[in-house]
């Protein structure tokens, strides 16, 4: 699917194919410590790209970005059914439960370079379409959000997500973060 963004560019946007492997590696290599430490659902090593995209686990999808003329790819999001065990226990800690049938949990990137230009907001809105269309209720993020990542917070929000409650983790302030549709 093409979708365009803002300044009349367009991105290439597709689930990860098998064959992505090596461009995906490149993807996590270039991005900066900043952004490596605001996301981490999954070690970045090659071991890891090539395991999941060789046996990929049908609880995930990961929805790539690609830029047209560099056929690089600038944003990596994952979609898992259900939510993971720890988020879970986070949760129910505070009495809030959800049909693990109907919720999904959510974990978006973009390349650094491409941040705050529109491309986060055109993949989610397709994202979110889908999961309305399949009757999906909930989406939860992925292990929260670190209380002072001000872009993400802001796109949540701007994305109609409401505070859930916050925890401590790793020495840090963390929001865990609902959109009911
Ligand atoms: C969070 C992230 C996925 C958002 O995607 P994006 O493409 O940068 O966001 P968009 O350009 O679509 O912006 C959408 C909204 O996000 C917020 N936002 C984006 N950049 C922002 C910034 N620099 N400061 C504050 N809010 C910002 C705004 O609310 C913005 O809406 P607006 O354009 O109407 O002002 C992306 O910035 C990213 O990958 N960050 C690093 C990794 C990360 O933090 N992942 C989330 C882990 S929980």
């Amino acid at each position: 699917m093409i979708i365009t963004i803002r300044n009349d560019r367009y991105i290439r946007f597709r689930l990860l194919e098998q064959a992505d492997a090596g461009k995906l590696i490149v993807y996590f290599d270039s991005l900066s410590d900043e952004t490596r430490s605001r996301f981490g659902p999954h070690p970045f090593d090659e071991a890891t790209v090539y395991q999941f995209c060789q046996h990929p686990d049908n609880t995930i999808k990961r929805y790539i970005a690609i830029e047209p003329s560099e056929e690089k790819i600038i944003a990596y999001m994952l979609l898992r059914k259900g939510m993971t065990e720890g988020d879970h226990q986070r949760y129910a800690a505070r009495n809030q439960f959800f049909d693990q049938h109907n919720i999904v949990t959510f974990a978006p990137s973009v390349a650094d370079r491409w941040q705050s230009s529109g491309i986060g907001s055109a993949m989610y809105n397709c994202i979110e379409n889908e999961l309305r269309s399949k009757g999906v209720k909930q989406i939860v993020l992925w292990g929260g959000v670190q209380a002072t990542n001000e872009k993400a917070v802001g796109f949540y929000k701007k994305h109609g997500y409401r505070l859930a409650g916050s925890f401590w983790h790793d020495e840090k302030d963390n929001y865990d973060m609902v959109k009911w549709l």
